[in-house]
C-alpha cells in the first residue's frame, strides 16, 4: 500500500524542523517507514540548486528565475526521491514543498498564482501532499527564534518584516481553501505542546491509513 505524504510547512523559525524530526521519531515507534526529506532538496542535484537559491549570489536572481529553480529542483526531488518512497510504502516527511513556493513566490514575491499552478501540474503530474501541518504563530516570535538560532541570515531570512507577513497570509489563506488537507499547529508554545498537536494529526492519519489499508485500498 502506497505510503503516505506528509508536509510541514510556515514561516521561518516556526519550529518545522525541529517537530519533523520528532514526528519521524513518533511514527518509527509505531512500525512506519519514515523517509524524512526536505524541500528545496533532498536529492544530490536538488540539493545544489538548494544552494543557488539560498546563499547569496554574485548577480540578481529575480522571482521568475527563483520560481523556475525551485520547481525544478521539485521535479528531480519528486521523480527520484518521493515517488519511489511512497511506492515501496514509505511513509514521506518533506519540511517544506509547494505550499511554500505559494507563500514566499506567490505571496511574499507577488508572482501570479497561475504561473505556480502551472508548473506544480508540469513537475509533480499530479502529486499533493495527503496531509501539510501548517505552523502558524506571529512573525516577530518566529524570527526571534530563528535569529537566536543562528549568526548568518539566507536569502529569506533576511528579507524585510512585512515580507514574512505576505509569506504567512499567503499559508493562512491556503488552508482557509483547503481545510481537509492542511492542518493549523499552534506553534507558539513550547516544544512538548506543540509536539502534542502534531502527534493527534498524525495519529488521526495513521488510523485512516491503517483503515484503508484494511479495506484494501
Ligand atoms: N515550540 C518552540 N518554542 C521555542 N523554541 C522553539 C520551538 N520550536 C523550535 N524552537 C527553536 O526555534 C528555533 C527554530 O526552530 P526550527 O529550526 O525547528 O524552525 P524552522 O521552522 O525549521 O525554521 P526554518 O524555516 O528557518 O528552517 C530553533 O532554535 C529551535 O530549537
Ligand atoms: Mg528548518
Amino acid at each position: 500500500m502506497r505510503g503516505r505524504f506528509v508536509t510541514f510547512e510556515g514561516i521561518e523559525g516556526a519550529g518545522k524542523s525541529t517537530q519533523l524530526a520528532e514526528a519521524a521519531r513518533f511514527l518509527a515507534a509505531r512500525g512506519i517507514e519514515c523517509e524524512v526529506t526536505r524541500e528545496p532538496g533532498g536529492t544530490p542535484v536538488a540539493e545544489t540548486l538548494r544552494r543557488l537559491l539560498l546563499e547569496p549570489q554574485p548577480e540578481a536572481l529575480d522571482a521568475t528565475a527563483e520560481l523556475l529553480l525551485v520547481f525544478t529542483a521539485r521535479a528531480v526531488h519528486v521523480a527520484n526521491r518521493i515517488r519511489p518512497a511512497l511506492e515501496r510504502g514509505a511513509w514521506v516527511l518533506c519540511d517544506r514543498f509547494t505550499d511554500a513556493t505559494e507563500a514566499y513566490q506567490g505571496a511574499g514575491r507577488g508572482l501570479p498564482a497561475g504561473q505556480i499552478r502551472a508548473l506544480e501540474s508540469i513537475a509533480q503530474h499530479g502529486l499533493r501532499p495527503d496531509l501539510t501541518l501548517l505552523f502558524d504563530l506571529p512573525v516577530e516570535r518566529a524570527l526571534a527564534r530563528a535569529a537566536a538560532r543562528s549568526t548568518c541570515s539566507d536569502r529569506f531570512e533576511s528579507e524585510e518584516r512585512a515580507f514574512h507577513e505576505r509569506v504567512r497570509q499567503g499559508y493562512l489563506a491556503i488552508l482557509a481553501r483547503e481545510p481537509g488537507r492542511l492542518r493549523r499547529i499552534d506553534a507558539l508554545p513550547g516544544p512538548r505542546e506543540v509536539s502534542a498537536q502534531v502527534e493527534d494529526a498524525l495519529e488521526a492519519a495513521v488510523a485512516d491509513w491503517r483503515n484503508g489499508s484494511a479495506d484494501g485500498r
